[in-house]
């Protein structure tokens, strides 16, 4: 039985990849075979004459998958911009279809596949002839999402407006985990309570600035996956 899990956060920036890394890593160290998949990606390193997609290469390097990210990422863009505009600037447009094949052909590799969203919760992928939003991709491949949110001050308005968007689009939210907490500050540590109150959306787990390790309940971590 394979499961999947969508990685979205309250901005671009806030962590998206540094937690999921800790999480293929978490479960590939507990024997879990996980692995990793984004559909857009921009702001690509050019080496030679290919692309190396830095989200892919940096959950592979910390969590040990063993596939080339290359093989990771669908639409892989060098233009550091929106995926909608790098797209139009490098005439390479997203196609639905495409990313379906490639989250078919990986879901049923790993065993526990995490997808990446890229910036937000409100990220145009596509807008020329037609309009493809990321939370279009997440409706298309079925799955549930958490929310990476930052655990300093702001964070309350970003985590609301994200959750409250995310419910009114029908998408499942299994949780929030907030990035770079620090249990001795007090704004943090009341931060993660309102957020609780407001959005009646547990946080999950809290991961410190540095953390080599996602400091998560295995069973609480595989709970949020969804068979795909
Ligand atoms: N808990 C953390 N501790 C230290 N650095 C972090 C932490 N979370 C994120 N970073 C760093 O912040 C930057 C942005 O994080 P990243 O995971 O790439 O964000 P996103 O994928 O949401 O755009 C990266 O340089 C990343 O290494
Ligand atoms: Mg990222």
């Amino acid at each position: 039985m394979n499961k999947g899990l969508f990685i979205t956060a309250t901005g671009t920036d806030v962590g998206k990849t540094f937690v999921t890394a800790l999480i293929v890593k978490k479960l590939r160290d507990h024997g879990i075979h996980a692995g990793y998949y984004k559909a857009a990606l921009s702001g690509a390193q050019k080496t030679g004459k290919s692309l190396v997609p830095g989200d892919a290469k940096y959950v592979c390097d910390i969590s040990g998958i063993k596939d080339d990210p290359q093989n990771l990422v669908s639409f892989i863009y060098e233009t550091a911009v929106s995926p909608h505009l790098a797209a139009k600037i490098e005439n390479h447009p997203v196609d639905k279809s495409i990313i379906l094949r490639d989250f078919d052909r990986l879901k049923f590799k790993y065993e526990y596949i995490c997808v990446e969203g890229s910036g937000g919760i409100i990220c145009p992928l596509r807008i020329d002839t037609q309009t493809i939003m990321l939370t279009d991709i997440i409706k298309m491949l079925q799955l549930d999402i958490i929310i990476i949110a930052s655990s300093c001050l702001g964070t309350i308005n970003e985590t609301v407006l994200t959750v409250e968007y995310a419910k009114k689009l029908g998408i499942n939210i299994k949780g929030i985990i907030l990035n770079s907490f620090n249990k001795e500050n007090f704004l943090h540590v009341d931060n993660k309570k309102q957020i609780e109150s407001l959005t009646g959306v547990s946080v999950i787990g809290c991961v410190a600035q540095h953390a080599c390790d996602l400091d998560m309940d295995l069973t609480i971590l595989t709970d949020i996956f969804k068979e795909v």
